[in-house]
């Protein structure tokens, strides 16, 4: 498929796991992609291995308004516009809310919400001009609740309904806002997951699949709701997990 010939597109936390498979994906279907994040190696090293002639990478704490502002009219200046933005950036701190420190709070709200809105904010007017879309990640633990995931929840709860609130104020320009809402996915973020044989086995009995997701997978559903092909969806937050959200919680029987 080369559903995203001639189209900007802004990747942020494109230097692992789902970001870089969703700048990978986009760039494999003919998009110029512009790689974001808050190091420079695995941007630089994810960057190196696209079309030097569609990418481009830039570092930006999506927590900070000016860095975010940069990146978009760095994408702008270097491609002619913007038709794309994913709002991918997060991290994931642990604890209930007696052990999430009030520093982590401010960061956790500041990097997946402030960055959503961030990103928004900057791209929306370039977006506007070309019809674009923007597509956040936000997680089946913006649906639900965790254990000991406080911070988090309240940011990805946040994440959807931001992605909700824009869809309706933006539909009118023609902007599309929507979000994937993955379940446990094998990235750098859950790599203490991955290593723990009694918490795996725990996850593989939630999910009706069996199995944890890949960072294609979520990339591929990404790539869906960015594309043509998604013409007329928007406001939705679309889980990509494996069937956990068709639970209603209860256990298995027998
Ligand atoms: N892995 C999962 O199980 C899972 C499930 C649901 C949702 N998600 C969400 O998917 C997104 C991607 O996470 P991932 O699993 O690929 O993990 P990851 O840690 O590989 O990716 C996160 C990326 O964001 C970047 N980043 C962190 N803080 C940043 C900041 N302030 N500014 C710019 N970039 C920053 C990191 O450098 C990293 O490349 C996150 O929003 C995460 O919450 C992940």
């Amino acid at each position: 498929m080369q559903r995203f010939v001639d189209k900007v597109v802004i990747v942020t936390g494109a230097g692992s796991g789902i970001g870089e498979a969703t700048a990978r994906r986009f760039s494999e279907e003919g998009a110029c992609v512009v790689l974001a994040g808050d190091r420079r190696a695995p941007l630089a090293r994810v960057a190196g291995e696209l079309d030097p002639e569609r990418t481009l990478f830039k570092v930006a704490d999506v927590s900070r308004f000016a860095d975010v502002q940069a990146l978009v009219a760095a994408a702008v200046k270097a491609f002619g516009g913007l038709d794309v933005l994913v709002n991918n950036a997060g991290i994931a701190p642990e604890g209930d809310v007696t052990k999430v420190r009030p520093d982590a709070w401010a960061r956790t709200l500041a990097v997946n919400a402030g960055g959503v809105f961030h990103g928004s904010r900057a791209a929306m007017p370039h977006l506007v001009k070309r019809r674009g879309c923007i597509v956040n990640t936000a997680s089946v633990s913006g649906l639900g609740g965790d254990w000991s995931l406080a911070a988090y929840n309240a940011s990805k709860g946040a994440v959807v309904q931001l992605t909700r609130a824009m869809a309706l104020d933006h539909g009118k320009d023609g902007v599309r806002v929507n979000a994937v809402c993955p379940s446990l996915t094998i990235t750098p973020m859950t790599e203490d997951i991955k290593g723990d044989r009694r918490q795996m086995a725990k996850f593989r009995e939630r999910i009706p699949l069996g199995r944890p997701a890949q960072p294609a997978e979520i990339a591929a559903a990404i790539a869906f709701l960015a594309s043509d092909d998604a013409s007329f969806i928007t406001g939705v937050c679309l889980p990509v997990d494996g069937g956990v959200t068709a639970s209603n919680g209860q256990p298995a029987m027998g």
